[in-house]
């Protein structure tokens, strides 16, 4: 099971290293891209145009993604008796490791580690305040999640509830427009917090 999560968390990531290196595919290789690209919505033979912003959206999802499968760990134990506790802390680690990559990529790409503008940043746009508020709570839990320390700091992993409010409010607002997909993922995601609410 554990191969299986290393594998899907690591995915973006493979997906991340196919994109850049698009220019380098051998022949063989991106006519199995091309044929996947024709049956999937995915594109695998392009190199990307701002890889700031396409680094930032794949680490944004891949963490949101991730927190949500952690997140549904509760509900499949309460509503279904499938028991997966044993990797909640490991795919939580992973869901964090993505949004540590996010954060950095603000911090020391866009901002270049200038931290006065950064808080400039942070205080100007709301979207991004929302962002580093679920991030600070994110690394609290990820630093806390250790068997030693977890006993002690057990109620204080309840603000996942509220980091996952912050980081819903987070990706509506990055957007310009607001679309049905987008309403999607936000309604799964509070779905998911409903049901670890409701039964436990
Ligand atoms: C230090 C805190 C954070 C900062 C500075 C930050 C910054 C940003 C920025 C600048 C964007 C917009 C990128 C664009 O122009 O498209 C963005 C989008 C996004 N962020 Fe964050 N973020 C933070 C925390 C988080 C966290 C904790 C998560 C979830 C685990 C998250 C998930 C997302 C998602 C899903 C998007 C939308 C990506 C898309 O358009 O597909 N962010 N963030």
């Amino acid at each position: 099971m554990r191969v299986i999560i290393w594998f899907g968390a690591l995915l973006p990531i493979v997906y991340a290293a196919i994109r850049f290196s698009a220019e380098f595919h051998p022949v063989w290789l991106r006519d199995i891209f091309v044929f996947i690209e024709g049956y999937a919505r995915i594109v695998l033979t392009k190199t990307p145009t701002d890889p700031l912003k396409f680094l930032t959206d794949l680490s944004g999802n891949s963490g949101l993604w991730l927190l949500a499968v952690t997140l549904s760990i509760t509900p499949l134990r309460s509503y279904l008796k499938i028991n997966f506790l044993k990797y909640r802390r490991f795919l939580g680690l992973f869901a964090f490791f993505y949004a540590l990559i996010h954060a950095l990529l603000f911090i020391a790409v866009d901002q270049q580690f200038d931290l006065a503008a950064t808080a400039h940043e942070v205080i100007t746009k709301p979207f991004i305040a929302f962002g580093m508020g679920a991030f600070a709570i994110l690394l609290l839990m990820a630093l806390t999640s250790t068997r030693k320390l977890y006993p002690k700091f057990r109620g204080w992993h309840k603000l996942v509830y509220f980091a996952v409010v912050l980081i819903a409010v987070h990706f509506l607002m990055s957007h310009k427009t607001v679309t049905f997909s987008h309403v999607t993922v936000v309604g799964v995601l509070l779905m998911l917090l409903a049901m670890r609410l409701v039964k436990r």
